[in-house]
């Protein structure tokens, strides 16, 4: 199988370089694999801004754009977790809108920088109210003053998954040449798998789509929603997966230093997470192609509870947060 890399040689816009993201082969995490047996990680921390959200965020705005709800004198709002707040600045900055996020507190320090570096402000929401508190503040907000803003509202925008449907999805089924027999992604918005599962069934229906899910409410891996404890997204319907593995976060960051070690990918928590549900997947059967979604890379958690203290920073959480509640 050759695996096809067409990027745009000369882009109207950095817009223009979003998607067409490479494959690539997983060639030393395998103890113990049939030989018949591939892994193919999507490297979607090659999209311009960093991230998978890249592909959202810029069919979104220009949604707006097309349906006039994004015009002259709009600011452009969202609650995110830092991937698409920092793909929401970039599409914002293009195209000449300014952009304001809400974010928990204790997002990473790269985060919050690249996200200023490319111009939009930041609203600091509690750090112990996770994802779902920067939602219910940006709600807030925007009832306060509805007419300044634009919510592209990824957790319940269509457009979110249809970003998938139209890229995301052709790409894998176009590199694999239609051999893809299984598509892994971790679940935050949902939109990823969603959108990249409909279409890839509509090619073959036999292809299993699988989301990988933390096992667990005080998690560390950032970018992921564990659904139970979590507002549910509107735009997730888990009866259209074939499958949810459940990933603890341990093992999650043990896949992550041995793919920095082992295959030279430096990559972030949601890709770890995600190979770990590959990895399962891949000792159960005997022969198949493998597509696990690798999201972002490693160099914006340098600061984070992935490389130091994760276990602490849990203990912490979990009492910061029982004091909370006794208050
Ligand atoms: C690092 C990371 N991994 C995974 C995801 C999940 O992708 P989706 O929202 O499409 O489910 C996100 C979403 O924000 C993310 O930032």
């Amino acid at each position: 199988m050759e695996v096809r890399r067409e990027r745009c040689e000369r882009g109207e816009s950095i817009l223009d370089l979003v998607g067409n993201t490479p494959l690539v082969e997983i060639n030393r995490l395998r103890d113990g694999l049939s030989p018949r047996v591939r892994i193919l990680a999507k490297l979607e921390g090659f999209n311009p801004g960093g991230s998978v959200k890249d592909r959202p965020a810029v069919w979104m705005v220009r949604d707006g754009l097309r349906t006039g709800k994004l015009r002259a004198g709009k600011t452009i709002m969202d609650s995110t977790s830092g991937n698409t707040g920092i793909a929401l600045a970039l599409a914002g900055t293009v195209l000449g809108y300014p952009v304001e996020l809400v974010m928990p507190e204790n997002v990473s320090t790269e985060r919050k920088k690249i996200v200023r570096a490319y111009g939009a402000r930041i609203v600091f929401s509690s750090p112990l109210e996770g994802s779902d508190g920067a939602i219910r503040l940006c709600r807030k907000l925007l009832e306060a003053d509805p007419e300044r803003y634009f919510k592209p509202d990824q957790y319940f925008n269509p457009v979110n998954p249809l970003a998938h449907y139209e890229s995301t999805g052709p790409e894998i089924w176009a590199d694999t040449e239609g051999s893809v027999t299984h598509f892994v992604a971790g679940l935050g918005t949902g939109g990823t798998v969603m959108g990249t599962g409909r279409y890839l069934k509509e090619c073959n229906p036999k292809i299993q789509i699988v989301g990988a899910e933390p096992d667990d409410a005080w998690h560390g891996l950032e970018g992921l929603k564990h659904m139970a404890s979590s507002i549910v997204p509107g735009i997730f319907h888990e009866e259209q997966l074939d499958r949810k593995i459940s990933v603890s976060t341990d093992r999650a960051y043990e896949v992550v230093y041995r793919l920095g070690n082992e295959e030279g990918l430096v990559v972030g928590q949601s890709s770890g997470a995600a190979l770990v549900a590959g990895l399962q997947i891949a000792r159960e059967i005997d022969a198949g192609v493998i597509v696990v979604i690798f999201p972002d890379f490693g160099d914006r958690y340098l600061s984070t509870s992935l490389w130091f203290g994760w276990r602490e920073w849990q203990e912490r959480a979990r009492a910061k947060h029982a004091a909370g509640a006794r208050a």
